[in-house]
């Protein structure tokens, strides 16, 4: 497994354009830019981001810069590995202290980084959210919470947080997530690992590739989204084109119902392990993720909750938005409770 240190973060330059980078560092013209768009914007409800405001949002992210508004393009067209981190995006002139709650904080009186988040992630898709995650919010906040320090989830710093695709269980799974970076760890150690498919496939045999394209995997919800001790689906962890296989994965809750299919699981997992990327997160950066074609974790560090701690905002989009029309209300991004959906198929 690589390193931080062994992975070069490759900087994005307008003289030194290449094609595949995945990392794009604004100028300062171009923050200066994205700023005086996010200015204008009426002060944020986060509890009632309402499609009217969604709708000026995508409007106005036709100013962005023409180099931005590119790359997000291409990366929503020909995701390639699937990952796109955008660097010296703006920042909230003054940021309370990191919530200790994971909720969203009452003291935020600015809202730069949810519209930067809100405007980039609509070139993506239509936002989702879940009724069982972050009490149904469109943005989610991420942070260390005392007292969770050894889970495996995003409240945790002390274990790292295995490989996913995120809701890998969920029919409605998103197609792209974003987080944003409001503050580093004390230590600007945690990693944000990844991992695609498209690095992966090359080195597995065919046999575990056959293997991996049948329903031969358990898939259990995590804690938040189970209703019944014994939730469980079957799935294939890789479907669709043969050459750029979707992939539905998690390192924790997943395993194959025979040898051989376990067998091919475990292949796939240390491949990913061989070709995961490692990037910290530093505010100003978004990170764009095709939740298809990447897994993403977290690695461990250490919190003091001191109200200085890692603070990342995330949330989720779709591009197939109709498809998820049955478990929601009309205009309303929220999912169903995963049960409700599933006792009436
Ligand atoms: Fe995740």
């Amino acid at each position: 497994m690589s390193t931080g240190s062994e992975n070069k973060l490759q900087s994005w330059s307008y003289e030194n354009t290449e094609e595949q980078s995945h990392v794009i560092t604004l100028t300062q013209d171009e923050k200066k830019q994205v700023k005086n768009i996010i200015e204008q914007f009426p002060p944020l409800d986060l509890e009632s981001i309402h499609d009217d405001l969604l709708t000026r949002v995508q409007l106005a992210s036709f100013q962005l810069p023409y180099r931005i508004v590119e790359r997000i393009l291409r990366f929503r067209r020909s995701p390639e590995k699937g990952v796109l981190l955008v660097r010296n995006l703006p920042t909230d002139p003054e940021l309370p202290p990191t919530p200790k709650d994971a909720r969203p904080s009452p003291q935020k009186k600015t809202h730069s980084s949810e519209y930067t988040l809100l405007i980039h992630m609509l070139f993506l898709g239509e936002p989702i959210i879940y009724t069982e995650e972050k009490e149904g919010k469109l943005i989610n906040d991420i942070c260390p919470v005392q007292g969770t320090d050894h889970t495996q989830e995003h409240t945790g710093s002390k274990k790292s947080f295995p490989f996913h695709t995120e809701n890998a269980f969920h029919p409605y799974r998103p197609d792209h997530l974003g987080l944003i970076c409001l503050r580093s760890d004390h230590d600007q150690k945690a990693q944000t690992p990844v991992a695609s498919i498209i690095d992966a496939l090359p080195l597995l045999p065919s046999a575990a590739i056959t293997l991996l394209r049948k329903p031969l995997y358990r898939i259990r919800p995590t804690q938040m989204f189970k209703h019944h001790e014994d939730d469980q689906q079957m799935v294939a962890v890789l479907s669709g084109s043969l050459l750029e296989p979707d992939m539905r994965m998690h390192f924790r809750l997943m395993e194959g119902i025979n040898p051989e299919a376990q067998w091919a699981l475990d292949q796939l997992k240390s491949t990913l392990q061989q070709v995961a990327l490692h990037y910290v997160l530093t505010p100003g950066d978004l990170f764009l993720i095709n939740n298809r074609r990447v897994v993403h974790g977290r690695s461990t560090f250490t919190p003091c909750y001191d109200g200085n701690d890692r603070w990342i905002q995330r949330m989720f989009t779709v591009q197939d938005f109709q498809r998820s029309s049955f478990s929601r209300g009309k205009g309303q991004h929220l999912c169903v409770p995963l049960h409700v959906e599933f006792s009436v198929h």
